[in-house]
């Protein structure tokens, strides 16, 4: 039997693109069922399946089962920060200092995305000057290998200063993660931010929710997200993993990830699925915030689901906006436009996507 992460790979996870996400996720969790079913019914004594979560060598107590190294602190919304994890952390400040550095993670081509993303941060920050200083949002990649890239990206660069290029070769299931976080836990040591946050390309964010959400959550040990599988009893024995849309970490774990063995080791895998083995193993992020109904895929005419259903008022994320129509209908639910007369003395538009 091939190993379990070549069998990930058979299944079309290895190519260059944006982080695990949506379908890929959905393939990885097919094959994680597909994995348990031959592990537990069909070759119940042939594979050990702990050797896929639990990892190489890792140094791991042995006074517990494997499969209790998988039983991640329940999540909670992050208004409900419980007492009993005020008390083992810093109570937590009022949210409205805090201070997030979010990375998008793109491709060096993918200019026209990274303008409709400028733009529409741009104008958030500008709604709410309070969170612009606070909140920076730069674009990220590995390096870029094309010298035509080169001279658009350094002209992004020269304009606005806000992309980040990791010192990696494009890959969805090399390292990128690890090589994101250990390389702002280097750039930003003497000046760290409360929370780094990874976000995909195609999410939405609105940034005042989400700095509002992550102002009430632990500055410590704190891993937020949407976290995945979100059905459990069909997804076991899926580690507990924040979705890879969007998930921010504590300065703490940012640090721990860039010096620790194992995220370095084990930094080869479905990306993001592996950011939360690697708290698994290690006993870290006892703060996770599951943000379940607040961040959720785009819906479209896909049946609702614990991870996707259609828009609500309080969002804080929306996935899977893989083109213009759907950021169209989405901008326009979230009333992004809504500033703009609808005709002016040199301009006139149509009906906006969405609206009446
Ligand atoms: C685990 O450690 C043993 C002994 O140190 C070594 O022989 C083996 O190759 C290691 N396995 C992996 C997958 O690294
Ligand atoms: C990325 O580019 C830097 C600078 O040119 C180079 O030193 C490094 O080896 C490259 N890394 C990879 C993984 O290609
Ligand atoms: C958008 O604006 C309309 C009209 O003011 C309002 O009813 C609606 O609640 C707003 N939507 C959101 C998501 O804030």
């Amino acid at each position: 039997m091939s190993s379990p992460s070549s069998l990930l790979k058979q299944l079309g996870l290895t190519g260059a693109g944006s982080p695990l996400s949506g379908r890929h996720l959905l393939l990885i969790l097919l094959a994680a069922g597909f994995l348990a079913l031959t592990v537990f019914v069909v070759h119940p004594n042939e594979f050990r399946i702990q050797a896929f979560f639990s990892g190489s060598n890792c140094s791991r107590p042995n006074t517990n089962t494997d499969a209790a190294a998988f039983v991640a602190p329940p999540a909670k919304p992050p208004s409900s920060a419980s007492p009993s994890h005020a008390a083992a952390a810093p109570a937590p400040v009022p949210g409205d200092d805090v201070r997030i550095l979010i990375g998008i993670q793109t491709l060096p081509s993918k200019r026209e995305r990274r303008d409709l993303l400028r733009t529409v941060y741009s104008l958030q920050l500008r709604e709410h000057p309070s969170l612009a200083g606070r909140v920076d949002v730069r674009f990220v990649f590995c390096n870029v290998t094309s010298p035509d890239d080169a001279v658009f990206v350094a002209l992004e660069i020269m304009l606005h200063g806000d992309i980040i290029v990791l010192d990696c070769a494009e890959n969805m299931d090399n390292g990128k993660t690890y090589t994101f976080f250990s390389t702002a836990a280097r750039a930003f040591a003497d000046n760290p931010y409360d929370y780094v946050m990874k976000a995909d390309d195609d999410t939405y964010l609105r940034l005042p929710a989400l700095a509002a959400s992550l102002g009430g959550a632990s500055r410590v040990d704190a891993y937020y997200g949407l976290q995945m599988p979100c059905d459990r009893e069909n997804f076991y024995p899926f580690p507990p993993f924040m979705s890879g849309m969007g998930y921010a970490l504590s300065w703490d774990l940012v640090a721990w990830v860039a010096s620790s063995d194992l995220a370095r080791r084990e930094q080869d895998g479905p990306e993001d699925m592996w950011t939360g083995r690697w708290f698994n193993l290690a006993r870290k992020a006892k703060n996770r915030y599951d943000n379940a109904p607040r961040m959720y895929n785009y819906k479209g005419s896909s049946p609702d689901s614990c991870f996707r259903h259609g828009f609500v008022p309080d969002t804080i994320a929306v996935h899977m906006l893989k083109d213009d129509a759907r950021w169209a209908e989405t901008l326009a639910y979230f009333n992004a436009t809504a500033g703009i007369p609808r005709a002016g003395e040199l301009y006139h538009l149509p009906p906006l996507a969405g609206r009446p």
